[in-house]
């Protein structure tokens, strides 16, 4: 009886071990402490949500890219398995909105083609500091953002819903005033408002609602591979079980012998 007591807790132990390895990192540390939602894709069986991370491509597609890039994701990853999951046809149409400049042909020349599945998605300005002069500041590219801030998906959650009037004794000499932004001066405007984004879903479109998706979606464009990942963690854990159970009854088949 001891002993499968033992057995049972060298593979909590090693359960323990590997849950802790893929244990999302720690919350941010700032002077608001940032707003938690429930994130579908968190925990060792985490999954990304379909209708999330569609709703949240409209919402990146229809508000945040009129000022920030992410050329780090293609229209043909919309359509890869873990992700939003548009059919090919869904994903040509949705590239070919866009116009490329490609290039050079034959006699030399750039020319523009409608965009394709294998192009990025497009940037708004040729480069940061084009940003930075007609907005204030440089617009980050989004594609590792969700990734890049400690707090992660809740940060731009709190970020996009954290827009309040500055206090009295704060003197806000240019842009927003954000509760969550580091320093609360932000260059950004309120990029959202109820109402702003038609969901075709029947989802209600509040602020709250798609900065929620929105950053789901940024999730996934950070971590196009975490279905897949979460399903190797769930193969190891089960592997390591095995082998300490392996493990402990060879030790004791040794043993036995021993005394
Ligand atoms: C009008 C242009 C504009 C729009 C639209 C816009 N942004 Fe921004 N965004 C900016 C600028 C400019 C900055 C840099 C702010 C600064 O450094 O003060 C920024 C910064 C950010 C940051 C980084 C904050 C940090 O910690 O550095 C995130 C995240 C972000 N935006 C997300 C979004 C999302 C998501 C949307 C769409 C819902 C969006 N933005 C829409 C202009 C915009």
């Amino acid at each position: 009886m001891k002993s499968i007591s033992r057995a049972l807790s060298l593979a909590a132990l090693a359960a323990g071990l590997a849950f802790a390895a893929t244990a999302p990192a720690g919350a941010a540390e700032g002077e608001v402490a940032l707003k938690h939602a429930e994130w579908s894709f968190e925990g060792v069986f985490g999954v990304y949500d379909r209708d999330a991370l569609r709703r949240g491509y409209k919402v990146y597609k229809e508000v945040c890219a009129v000022c920030h890039s992410m050329e780090y994701v293609k229209f043909r990853n919309l359509a890869e398995p873990g992700g939003p999951e548009f059919s090919e046809g869904q994903v040509k149409a949705l590239a070919a909105e866009i116009t490329v400049t490609d290039g050079p042909d034959s006699s030399g020349e750039m020319f523009e083609r409608p965009g394709e599945p294998k192009d990025a998605f497009p940037s708004p300005y040729p480069n940061p500091e084009a940003s930075a002069a007609a907005l204030g500041a440089a617009a980050p590219d989004l594609s590792l953002m969700a990734k890049a801030r400690p707090g992660g998906t809740n940060y731009i959650y709190s970020l996009l819903t954290g827009y309040v009037d500055a206090p009295e004794d704060f003197h806000l000499a240019t842009g927003s005033y954000n509760l969550y932004f580091p320093g609360h001066q932000i260059a950004m405007p309120p990029p959202l408002s109820d109402g702003q984004v038609d969901y075709e879903d029947g989802t209600p479109n509040t602020v709250d609602q798609m900065a929620k998706d929105v950053a789901h979606f940024m999730m996934w464009a950070a971590e196009p591979k975490l279905e897949q990942r979460h399903r190797m963690g769930f193969q190891v854990l089960i592997y390591l079980l095995a082998l300490t159970g392996i493990l402990y009854f060879t030790m004791r088949k040794v043993w036995a012998g021993a005394h």
